[in-house]
């Protein structure tokens, strides 16, 4: 019993649980996740997520940041659960996908019906249909170029084969740490894990052109699953690489005895030989690095680079408090009828006063405005109209019927256009690469 409280205290990122993130700094000291501002700089044209701080962190996005810079290979991958509607927090990860994928990426769509059938119990069809109408649709019809590959788990060789390999490297008492796993847990929602890593280090296979840097867009609450994924590329590798003040230092926890061999690779640098680890001297870490992994490739090991991510803020519910897919007015659905929609932005909870005497006295607090936040993630792309909006409702200068009343309308139009856009999106499905 105390064990398990203990567990529970310690785990504060539960993938499958719904808790409301509160605190994001906590997060950041907590978890070795950087703030995002300490990268926005190097990014060209950054999302508005990215300008606005909605993306608050990362783990070693400056490897993407110069990959799009100097038009270098990279990828980017996400995946979604078909266990019900698609919302405008997935909406997030789809558009932080496609800007990745136009500032130069490889986009990599996982379906996670695996996930979906063994821990929400989704019924293979229903997680088929649920795939196409609520995801694959919506993400084609925000802008996905035909380029991505698309694909559903269960019908991936590729993440299979990779996910059984990887599991090789990961045992029980490992994600009983990390997710709280019990005696109880089932050997298939264990295996959703193992299937959720080999997702994020696919693009990275021979078959789809090898080690490269790949983004993993994703809420907070992914980044255990990150974590985990990140430990196992590690030990997939055969070699490591440890930097000294004038030389580096190379260990094989696996093949040892492939140490003298790759000693031979470097020719002009000096290599002292030990029992166990080889130093070079008089070379750059970054070209050791890539002559390193060109060997390990040609002798069966991975070369898997550790895989970058960004975490973006959740959104809170229409009604206060959080989004929740058991209470259909806290969110709105990407594929919502237009009316609906504008009803729900209508009975949405403001940051305005009780009259709009006060209202005009005192102004509106924006920050606890769930119709301000609609305004700020999603329907307002120009940061200066935006900033116009915030000081008009500060000043008291916004009142909150007409600005509901402006945002259901902008919101209407958006899902109009989306409807048809998946309509087109239906039609173009041929052009697409989807593994289902
Ligand atoms: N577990 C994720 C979710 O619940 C979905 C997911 C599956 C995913 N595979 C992934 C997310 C790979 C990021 C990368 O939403
Ligand atoms: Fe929210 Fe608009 Fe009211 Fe301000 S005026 S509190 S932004 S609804």
């Amino acid at each position: 019993m105390k064990d398990k409280k203990e567990i529970e205290e310690k785990i504060f990122l539960d993938p499958w649980g719904s808790v409301l993130i509160e605190d994001y700094t906590k997060l950041l000291a907590e978890f070795g996740i950087e703030p995002f501002t300490n990268v926005l700089d190097f990014v060209p044209n950054p999302h508005r997520f990215m300008r606005r701080n909605i993306i608050f962190g990362h783990r070693d996005y400056q490897r993407i940041a110069q990959a799009i810079r100097e038009q270098m290979p990279f990828a980017v991958m996400s995946g979604f659960m078909p266990s019900g509607k698609a919302h405008f927090g997935n909406k997030m990860v789809m558009e932080e996908i496609i800007w990745h994928q136009k500032s130069g990426g490889d986009a990599y769509v996982g379906i996670a019906d695996m996930e979906a059938h063994s821990v929400r119990g989704i019924s293979w069809n229903t997680c088929k249909q649920l795939g196409i109408e609520e995801y694959v649709l919506n993400i084609i019809a925000l802008g996905l170029e035909e380029g991505a590959i698309i694909y559903f788990q269960s019908r991936s060789r590729d993440v299979r084969d990779l996910a059984f390999e990887l599991g090789i490297e990961a045992n029980f008492s490992e994600l009983k740490g990390i997710y709280g796993f019990s005696g109880e847990t089932t050997i298939s929602h264990m295996v959703s894990v193992i299937v959720q890593c080999a997702d994020i280090l696919m693009p990275q296979l021979g078959k789809y052109d090898g080690p490269k840097p790949v983004v993993v867009p994703v809420g907070p609450d992914q980044d255990p699953h990150l974590r985990l994924t990140r430990d196992l590329a590690t030990r997939t590798r055969l070699f490591s690489i440890e930097r000294k003040d004038s030389y580096i230092r190379v260990r094989s926890r696996r093949n040892p005895e492939l140490l003298k061999p790759l000693a031979s690779i470097f020719e002009t640098a000096k290599v002292k030989i030990y029992e166990g680890h080889i130093d070079v001297y008089g070379i750059e870490p970054e070209k050791a690095d890539v002559e390193i992994r060109k060997f390990e490739l040609k002798h069966g090991g991975t070369g898997f680079i550790l895989p970058s991510s960004t975490y973006h803020r959740f959104m809170s519910g229409l009604t206060g408090g959080k989004m929740s897919s058991s209470n259909p007015e806290s969110y709105i659905a990407m594929n919502e009828k237009p009316d609906e929609g504008y009803k729900k932005i209508m009975r949405a909870k403001t940051g305005g006063r009780v009259t709009v005497e006060e209202q005009r006295k005192l102004g509106g607090v924006p920050e606890s405005c769930s119709v301000y936040e609609m305004l700020l993630f999603h329907l307002v792309e120009d940061d200066k109209e935006l900033a116009e909006i915030y000081s008009e409702c500060r000043g008291g200068r916004r009142i909150c019927g007409t600005c509901k009343k402006e945002t259901a309308e902008r919101l209407s139009i958006f899902l109009k256009n989306l409807a048809e856009g998946r309509e087109e999106a239906r039609e173009r499905l041929k052009e697409y690469h989807i593994i289902m």
